[in-house]
């Protein structure tokens, strides 16, 4: 049997503690030894501070050789967080071309919603991972003085924005048929319009999909007091990375919510994460929430072809969650080892 090979990077704060977990969890779903074999490497701002870079010099060509990589976190409060992650989950981002970053949003059983009426809570956030607002055009000129001037422009391609518009109606149409595309032209007068544009230009070839956009501000206050009436969200880089924030605390808790950067043409490996942070504050102690680590275990199980595991990671998450099985972020009590153990142990015997 051939096997999937996984590039780890557990990183920085909980990360490392939160992967671990992940990986036994991945391990007991799939008989990993035959079918996935991971290779961990030490990169992040420890590695930083000792070798004055975030990852090995060649770290991106040795990356490109896995099928995909499963990444816990990155940032440490002694570097800065601009150029801890400029020097590590941002370029792995842009030089595999992972331009869909997938964020899907549900409330699992067991876990309570933030909100009064959260309703049957199911969106998936389809944000744009390469381009738009994280661009590094731009510049500094008469730094320190009074008329200092500071540059960042912002890019916004018909390639970068057609792609991931498309892969959203697609997205749509595997779903309810409903997308929301996340704008602010109203405010923003040259790249939103274009996004607007090329946002409708595409649905023509979609009219099976109910599309509509919205201001990424109105849309920021409609998911929280409507939340049961999105299905599919799309948005550039930065509106959809605080959108994305949003729909993860509207189910629960940030420590949920995973994430898939994605390549979808498999030209090169994709990478898999949770969305919340190192967590500098409780990291050691053994308490991080593993729950988005092992979600987006299961998004990765389900790339790299093995969907029903997959499904079965994250089912046995869910009943564990459900049965008070959770960690202090969730109101419970217990260990990132005790949570891990208990979705090992339903998935071993669903019917626990
Ligand atoms: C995320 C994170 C990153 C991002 C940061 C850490 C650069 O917030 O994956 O959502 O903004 O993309
Ligand atoms: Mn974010």
């Amino acid at each position: 049997m051939e096997q999937s090979r996984i590039a780890v990077i557990g990183g920085d704060g909980i990360g490392p503690e939160v992967v671990e977990a992940g990986i036994r969890v991945l391990e007991a779903a799939n008989d990993a030894a035959e079918r996935l074999s991971f290779t961990r490497f030490a990169w992040g701002c420890e590695y930083y501070l000792e070798h004055g870079r975030m990852m090995a010099e060649n770290g991106l060509d040795t990356l490109a050789g896995f099928d995909a990589t499963y990444l816990g976190a990155v940032g440490w409060p002694p570097v800065p967080h601009y150029l801890s992650l400029w020097n590590l989950l941002l370029p792995i981002r842009r030089t595999f071309d992972q331009y869909v970053n997938l964020r899907p949003a549900r409330l699992l059983r067991g876990v309570e919603s933030p909100l009064a009426n959260p309703g049957n809570l199911d969106v998936t956030l389809v944000r744009e991972n390469t381009e738009g607002e994280y661009s590094d055009s731009g510049g500094r000129m008469f730094g320190g003085t009074p008329h200092e001037v500071v540059i960042q422009e912002s890019v916004f391609t018909r390639r970068g924005v057609e792609r991931i518009v498309r892969y959203a109606y697609e997205e749509a149409k595997g779903r309810r048929g409903l997308l929301v595309g996340a704008t602010k032209s109203n405010g923003i007068s040259i790249t939103m319009p274009f996004f607007d544009e090329v946002f409708r230009e595409v649905g023509e070839e979609y009219p099976e999909v109910e599309a509509s956009l919205m201001h990424a501000d109105a849309l920021a206050a409609r998911l929280v007091l409507d939340p049961e009436r999105f299905d599919v969200v799309v948005g550039s880089n930065l509106l959809g990375d605080i959108l994305s924030e949003v729909t993860a605390a509207i189910c629960g808790a940030i420590g949920i919510a995973p994430s898939a950067n994605l390549n979808p043409e498999r030209v090169h490996p994709s990478l898999f994460e949770p969305i919340h942070g190192s967590a500098p504050d409780i990291a050691g102690e053994g308490v991080a929430n593993p729950a988005g680590a092992i979600w987006a275990g299961a998004m990765l199980l389900e790339h790299v072809g093995y969907p029903e595991a997959g499904a079965r990671v994250l089912a046995a998450l869910e009943e564990t969650l459900a049965h008070g099985i959770k960690t202090q972020d969730l109101g419970g009590s217990a260990t990132t080892e005790e949570v891990t153990d208990a979705v090992i142990e339903r998935l071993r015997s669903p019917t626990v």
